[in-house]
């Protein structure tokens, strides 16, 4: 099935998202899978449609975490293929018992985490800002784990299925959401 487009996806999101923290949240990711995917040579449009579009149920899902990514993949079951309906529900694993398998799986869940990551790396710059991370301040915090506690590092560390090191996964993460910072806010 032929995937709407990313401005049909950006508009769905600004409908069904209220918080502009968690729509913010949505565009890195979307920034981070769209790289991943230059980088690994994959569909870019739809790895980008699955960090954008992942989080779509959060709102409505908080009662009931166990369904969150599940009701996502049904908002948008007509309007992308049914591999980025996949990497939605699996993302939340631990939760929808919808288990990690292919590459794109893989790549939602660590650069959901990254993208936490670096967004909570930025806020403690002297001007909050992305300009100021570098690689090694992310790698930093990635080890120092009474930062950022609820991250869960091991996420970050699934780039490594999809045989990508963990410092180039932040290099390209990182320069990725730098690319969008007006947009991100930060
Ligand atoms: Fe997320």
């Amino acid at each position: 099935m032929e995937s709407i487009t990313r401005k049909e996806a950006i508009d769905k999101v600004k409908q069904n998202v209220s918080d502009d923290k968690l729509r913010k949240h949505m565009y890195a990711v979307s920034d981070i899978m769209k790289e991943l995917a230059k980088e690994l040579d994959k569909d870019v449009k739809n790895w980008s449609l699955s960090g954008l579009l992942h989080d779509i149920d959060y709102e409505e899902t908080q009662d009931d975490f166990k369904l969150h990514g599940k009701i996502s993949a049904e908002m948008v079951s007509e309007e992308v293929s049914g591999e980025i309906l996949d990497a939605i529900r699996s993302h939340n694993y631990e939760n929808t018992g919808f288990k990690p398998e292919k590459e794109m799986d893989y790549g939602l869940i660590a650069s959901d985490a990254l993208s936490g990551l670096i967004v909570a790396t930025a806020l403690v710059m002297p001007n909050s800002s992305l300009e100021e991370v570098r690689v090694e301040s992310v790698m930093k915090k990635i080890d120092d784990s009474s930062f950022a506690k609820s991250i869960d590092r091991d996420r970050i560390k699934m780039c490594e299925e999809l045989g990508l090191e963990l410092e180039k996964f932040v290099e390209l993460g990182l320069e990725a959401m730098k690319k969008d910072s007006e947009r991100l806010g930060l």
